[in-house]
């Protein structure tokens, strides 16, 4: 019987850039506006809880006005031929959006929040996690096990618990996607290790990569006319 090849796509900023959204490193992102070590690390939590939840606040809200594009809804598309995972990094929703069925959202999601958890105490469980929508949350605002409840976000500092499904996921890979991502963030940045050694890589990134390996196939593009030639590479082979 015809099996579906199995097509793994792996996300950053990249890929929601044409739908307005800010990449982290570019010029004019937004680690030139805001210090990652104050939003998005776990000190940074400690330091100001009410700072992070505003902050997050504010990226949620301004998410939903926010739409997928040509590429979130090619990768989605691939669906009908391929078997198809996107891992991104991204915490927006867009490859939802899109209908992408199948995602792992490496570091976290915008749209839920959860109970923060005492420095030495187990993570989170999936049943804990609560989506909000585009809703806000407040300092003082308390999950129903009594704790101050959090975005659920990885920040940097925190373990990232998707990893180990994601490793499985690329190990069999049949064709490896990466698009709009700068891998400078690890264990993300380390994924496309774990890809059979004979299987293709391609990479969609208008800047030029960060990483050398002989099978990578690098598309010059922004994500939207790189998905679309990334989809005629696939039609003619
Ligand atoms: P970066 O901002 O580090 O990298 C964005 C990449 O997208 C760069 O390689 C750009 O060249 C590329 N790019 C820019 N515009 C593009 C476009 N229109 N089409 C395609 N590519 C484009 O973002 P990430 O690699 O996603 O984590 O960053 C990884 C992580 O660092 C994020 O998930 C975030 C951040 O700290 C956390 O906050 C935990």
């Amino acid at each position: 019987m015809y099996k579906k090849q199995k097509l793994v796509v792996l996300t950053g900023a990249g890929v929601s850039a044409e739908s307005g959204l800010d990449t982290f490193r570019d010029s004019g992102g937004l680690w030139g506006k805001y210090d990652p070590q104050v939003v998005a690390s776990i000190d940074g939590w400690r330091a100001d809880k009410g700072l992070l939840i505003n902050f997050y606040n504010d990226l949620r809200v301004g998410l939903k006005d926010k739409q997928p594009n040509k590429a979130h809804l090619l990768i989605a598309s691939l669906e009908e031929k391929y078997n198809v995972t996107v891992i991104t990094q991204n915490v927006d929703n867009l490859h939802e959006r899109a209908g992408s069925t199948r995602i792992i959202h490496l570091h976290g999601e915008l749209t839920k929040v959860r109970p923060e958890l005492g420095e030495y105490d187990r993570t989170y469980s999936e049943k804990e996690v609560i989506d909000i929508g585009y809703g806000t949350i407040a300092l003082g605002e308390k999950a129903p096990n009594g704790q101050q409840l959090r975005p659920h976000i990885v920040w940097f500092g925190e373990a990232v618990p998707k990893i180990e499904k994601a490793i499985e996921e690329v190990e069999s890979a049949d064709i490896l996607l990466i698009v709009g991502t700068s891998l400078q963030v690890y264990p993300a940045a380390g994924l496309y290790r774990y890809a059979d050694p004979h299987i293709p890589i391609y990479i969609i990134d208008p800047k030029d990569v960060s990483i050398h390996d002989g099978r990578i196939v690098h598309i010059k593009a922004v994500a939207t006319s790189g998905m679309e030639e990334f989809v005629q590479k696939l039609e003619k082979n």
